[in-house]
Protein backbone atom coordinates (compact mmCIF):
# COMPACT_ATOMS: atom_id res chain seq x y z
CA UNK A 1 0.00 0.00 0.00
CA UNK A 2 0.92 3.50 -0.86
CA UNK A 3 0.14 6.46 1.07
CA UNK A 4 -0.79 9.55 0.27
CA UNK A 5 1.80 12.45 1.08
CA UNK A 6 -0.40 15.14 1.05
CA UNK A 7 -4.62 15.47 2.54
CA UNK A 8 -6.26 18.62 0.61
CA UNK A 9 -9.09 19.66 2.20
CA UNK A 10 -12.05 22.01 1.63
CA UNK A 11 -13.79 23.42 4.38
CA UNK A 12 -17.32 24.58 4.28
CA UNK A 13 -19.26 21.75 3.69
CA UNK A 14 -16.93 18.90 4.65
CA UNK A 15 -14.94 19.92 8.31
CA UNK A 16 -18.49 21.84 9.68
CA UNK A 17 -21.43 22.87 7.79
CA UNK A 18 -20.72 26.81 7.03
CA UNK A 19 -22.22 25.23 3.55
CA UNK A 20 -25.35 25.89 4.82
CA UNK A 21 -24.37 29.09 6.33
CA UNK A 22 -23.02 30.43 2.74
CA UNK A 23 -26.70 29.49 1.91
CA UNK A 24 -28.90 31.08 4.10
CA UNK A 25 -26.73 34.28 3.87
CA UNK A 26 -26.88 34.24 0.35
CA UNK A 27 -30.80 33.26 0.38
CA UNK A 28 -31.30 36.55 2.54
CA UNK A 29 -29.61 38.71 0.42
CA UNK A 30 -31.32 37.20 -2.26
CA UNK A 31 -34.51 37.88 -0.63
CA UNK A 32 -33.95 41.53 -0.05
CA UNK A 33 -33.00 41.88 -3.84
CA UNK A 34 -36.52 40.22 -4.60
CA UNK A 35 -34.75 36.82 -5.86
CA UNK A 36 -35.56 33.47 -4.77
CA UNK A 37 -33.02 30.85 -4.75
CA UNK A 38 -33.72 27.03 -3.38
CA UNK A 39 -31.29 24.30 -2.09
CA UNK A 40 -30.85 22.69 -5.73
CA UNK A 41 -29.75 26.34 -7.18
CA UNK A 42 -26.94 26.34 -4.28
CA UNK A 43 -25.62 23.75 -5.44
CA UNK A 44 -24.02 25.93 -8.52
CA UNK A 45 -22.80 28.52 -5.67
CA UNK A 46 -20.57 25.71 -3.48
CA UNK A 47 -17.02 25.91 -3.78
CA UNK A 48 -16.82 29.11 -6.07
CA UNK A 49 -15.76 32.85 -4.50
CA UNK A 50 -18.09 35.45 -2.94
CA UNK A 51 -18.28 37.50 -6.15
CA UNK A 52 -19.00 34.75 -8.48
CA UNK A 53 -21.80 33.41 -6.64
CA UNK A 54 -22.66 37.20 -6.66
CA UNK A 55 -22.87 37.05 -10.39
CA UNK A 56 -24.63 33.91 -10.37
CA UNK A 57 -27.40 35.26 -7.90
CA UNK A 58 -27.76 38.55 -10.33
CA UNK A 59 -28.16 36.45 -13.30
CA UNK A 60 -31.15 35.03 -11.83
CA UNK A 61 -33.42 38.65 -12.66
CA UNK A 62 -32.97 40.44 -16.02
CA UNK A 63 -33.75 44.00 -14.05
CA UNK A 64 -30.43 43.34 -12.07
CA UNK A 65 -28.19 43.18 -14.91
CA UNK A 66 -25.27 46.08 -15.85
CA UNK A 67 -25.54 47.13 -11.85
CA UNK A 68 -21.94 48.54 -11.06
CA UNK A 69 -19.05 47.24 -9.57
CA UNK A 70 -19.37 49.18 -6.96
CA UNK A 71 -22.75 48.15 -6.12
CA UNK A 72 -21.84 44.53 -6.14
CA UNK A 73 -19.07 45.22 -3.97
CA UNK A 74 -21.91 46.78 -1.30
CA UNK A 75 -23.88 43.83 -1.82
CA UNK A 76 -21.11 40.97 -1.34
CA UNK A 77 -19.74 42.89 1.93
CA UNK A 78 -23.27 42.77 2.78
CA UNK A 79 -23.69 38.70 2.44
CA UNK A 80 -20.60 38.54 4.15
CA UNK A 81 -22.05 40.26 7.10
CA UNK A 82 -24.88 38.20 7.13
CA UNK A 83 -22.22 35.20 6.96
CA UNK A 84 -20.15 36.64 10.15
CA UNK A 85 -22.92 36.69 12.50
CA UNK A 86 -23.88 33.50 11.74
CA UNK A 87 -20.25 32.07 11.88
CA UNK A 88 -19.95 33.93 14.98
CA UNK A 89 -21.85 30.57 16.96
CA UNK A 90 -19.71 28.17 15.91
CA UNK A 91 -17.61 25.91 18.67
CA UNK A 92 -15.59 22.41 18.32
CA UNK A 93 -18.69 20.82 18.52
CA UNK A 94 -19.94 21.85 15.22
CA UNK A 95 -16.90 19.90 13.79
CA UNK A 96 -18.87 17.23 11.26
CA UNK A 97 -18.82 13.44 12.60
CA UNK A 98 -16.02 11.28 11.12
CA UNK A 99 -13.76 14.86 10.46
CA UNK A 100 -11.58 14.52 13.73
CA UNK A 101 -10.89 10.89 13.76
CA UNK A 102 -9.50 11.39 10.03
CA UNK A 103 -7.66 14.69 10.44
CA UNK A 104 -5.95 12.83 13.94
CA UNK A 105 -4.81 9.59 11.63
CA UNK A 106 -3.56 11.63 8.65
CA UNK A 107 -1.33 13.21 11.24
CA UNK A 108 -0.20 10.46 12.95
CA UNK A 109 0.47 8.63 9.65
CA UNK A 110 3.09 11.91 8.96
CA UNK A 111 1.13 12.96 6.64
CA UNK A 112 0.68 16.79 5.12
CA UNK A 113 -2.48 18.38 5.73
CA UNK A 114 -3.37 21.31 4.05
CA UNK A 115 -6.80 23.73 3.20
CA UNK A 116 -7.70 24.78 0.04
CA UNK A 117 -10.84 26.94 0.77
CA UNK A 118 -12.42 29.34 -1.61
CA UNK A 119 -13.39 31.05 1.88
CA UNK A 120 -11.81 34.46 2.91
CA UNK A 121 -13.09 33.50 6.50
CA UNK A 122 -11.63 30.14 6.60
CA UNK A 123 -8.72 30.93 9.04
CA UNK A 124 -11.47 32.60 11.10
CA UNK A 125 -13.97 29.51 11.10
CA UNK A 126 -11.36 27.10 11.96
CA UNK A 127 -9.72 29.18 14.67
CA UNK A 128 -13.46 28.69 16.14
CA UNK A 129 -13.51 24.91 15.29
CA UNK A 130 -9.48 24.87 17.22
CA UNK A 131 -8.85 23.08 14.15
CA UNK A 132 -6.56 25.72 12.74
CA UNK A 133 -3.33 24.38 14.45
CA UNK A 134 -3.76 21.16 12.74
CA UNK A 135 -2.99 22.38 9.24
CA UNK A 136 0.07 22.30 7.72
CA UNK A 137 -0.73 25.11 5.59
CA UNK A 138 -4.07 27.09 4.41
CA UNK A 139 -3.88 28.30 0.86
CA UNK A 140 -5.35 31.65 0.77
CA UNK A 141 -7.84 32.47 -1.85
CA UNK A 142 -7.01 35.66 -2.27
CA UNK A 143 -3.73 34.74 -3.98
CA UNK A 144 -5.61 32.03 -6.24
CA UNK A 145 -5.76 33.74 -9.53
CA UNK A 146 -8.36 30.83 -10.95
CA UNK A 147 -10.81 29.79 -8.97
CA UNK A 148 -12.50 25.79 -8.55
CA UNK A 149 -13.28 23.70 -10.69
CA UNK A 150 -9.84 25.58 -11.72
CA UNK A 151 -7.40 23.29 -10.19
CA UNK A 152 -5.25 26.18 -8.92
CA UNK A 153 -5.91 26.30 -5.44
CA UNK A 154 -5.00 22.25 -5.00
CA UNK A 155 -2.03 22.41 -7.12
CA UNK A 156 -0.74 25.14 -5.04
CA UNK A 157 -1.10 23.63 -2.13
CA UNK A 158 1.52 20.61 -3.39
CA UNK A 159 3.74 22.71 -5.22
CA UNK A 160 4.02 24.63 -1.71
CA UNK A 161 5.36 21.48 -0.41
CA UNK A 162 7.06 19.93 -3.78
CA UNK A 163 4.87 16.69 -3.44
CA UNK A 164 3.69 15.14 -6.73
CA UNK A 165 -0.24 15.80 -7.59
CA UNK A 166 -0.64 11.93 -7.77
CA UNK A 167 -0.19 11.84 -4.06
CA UNK A 168 -2.10 13.64 -3.18
CA UNK A 169 -6.05 13.14 -1.71
CA UNK A 170 -8.76 15.92 -2.28
CA UNK A 171 -12.28 16.08 -0.17
CA UNK A 172 -14.52 18.38 -1.44
CA UNK A 173 -18.38 18.71 -1.11
CA UNK A 174 -19.06 20.74 -4.49
CA UNK A 175 -19.26 19.73 -7.97
CA UNK A 176 -16.49 22.20 -8.98
CA UNK A 177 -14.21 21.67 -5.97
CA UNK A 178 -14.27 18.13 -7.54
CA UNK A 179 -13.52 19.03 -10.93
CA UNK A 180 -10.57 20.98 -9.74
CA UNK A 181 -9.09 18.14 -7.80
CA UNK A 182 -9.25 15.41 -11.28
CA UNK A 183 -8.15 18.28 -13.16
CA UNK A 184 -5.08 18.52 -10.74
CA UNK A 185 -4.71 14.43 -11.30
CA UNK A 186 -5.16 14.24 -7.31
CA UNK A 187 -7.35 11.62 -6.00
CA UNK A 188 -10.62 13.10 -5.43
CA UNK A 189 -13.18 12.28 -2.24
CA UNK A 190 -16.20 13.33 -2.87
CA UNK A 191 -19.02 13.90 0.38
CA UNK A 192 -22.66 14.28 -0.24
CA UNK A 193 -24.99 13.27 -3.04
CA UNK A 194 -23.72 10.92 -6.05
CA UNK A 195 -26.09 13.20 -7.87
CA UNK A 196 -23.83 16.39 -7.78
CA UNK A 197 -20.53 14.43 -6.90
CA UNK A 198 -20.85 11.76 -9.64
CA UNK A 199 -16.88 12.61 -11.28
CA UNK A 200 -15.24 11.90 -7.71
CA UNK A 201 -13.19 9.22 -7.52
CA UNK A 202 -14.65 7.81 -4.31
CA UNK A 203 -18.17 8.95 -2.76
CA UNK A 204 -19.24 8.93 0.64
CA UNK A 205 -23.08 9.86 1.69
CA UNK A 206 -21.39 12.19 4.05
CA UNK A 207 -18.01 12.97 6.55
CA UNK A 208 -19.13 10.01 9.38
CA UNK A 209 -18.21 7.51 6.50
CA UNK A 210 -14.73 8.95 5.68
CA UNK A 211 -12.60 6.20 6.76
CA UNK A 212 -8.83 7.00 6.64
CA UNK A 213 -7.94 2.81 5.75
CA UNK A 214 -10.86 3.13 3.14
CA UNK A 215 -9.47 6.38 1.31
CA UNK A 216 -5.81 4.91 0.95
CA UNK A 217 -7.36 1.67 -0.15
CA UNK A 218 -9.23 3.33 -2.78
CA UNK A 219 -6.46 5.54 -3.67
CA UNK A 220 -4.24 2.50 -4.39
CA UNK A 221 -6.80 0.79 -6.39
CA UNK A 222 -7.39 4.05 -8.67
CA UNK A 223 -3.29 4.04 -8.92
CA UNK A 224 -3.30 0.49 -10.37
CA UNK A 225 -5.92 1.50 -12.87
CA UNK A 226 -3.81 4.47 -13.91
CA UNK A 227 -0.89 4.08 -12.91
CA UNK A 228 0.20 7.08 -14.68
CA UNK A 229 -1.37 9.12 -12.01
C1 LIG B 1 -16.49 28.40 -0.45
C2 LIG B 1 -17.97 28.17 -0.29
O1 LIG B 1 -15.79 27.53 0.38
O2 LIG B 1 -16.15 29.74 -0.11
C3 LIG B 1 -18.77 29.20 -1.06
O3 LIG B 1 -18.29 26.86 -0.76
C4 LIG B 1 -18.33 30.60 -0.65
O4 LIG B 1 -20.14 29.01 -0.80
C5 LIG B 1 -16.82 30.73 -0.88
O5 LIG B 1 -19.01 31.59 -1.41
C6 LIG B 1 -16.28 32.12 -0.51
O6 LIG B 1 -16.41 32.31 0.85
P1 LIG B 1 -16.22 33.72 1.60
O7 LIG B 1 -16.28 33.33 3.05
O8 LIG B 1 -14.88 34.25 1.19
O9 LIG B 1 -17.34 34.58 1.17
MG1 LIG C 1 -17.38 23.13 0.24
Amino acid sequence: MTKPKLFIFDLDGVITDTAEFHFLAWKQLAEELGITIDRRFNEELKGISRMESLEKILALDPALQGMPLEEKKRLAEKKNDHYKELIRTITPDHILPGVEPLIKRIKEEGILLALGSASKNAPAVLQRLGLYEDFDLIVDPAKVKKGKPDPEIFTKAADHFRVPYSACVGVEDSAAGIEAINRAGMFSVGVGSADVLSASAYIVPDTSRLDFDRIVEKFNRAREVEPSR
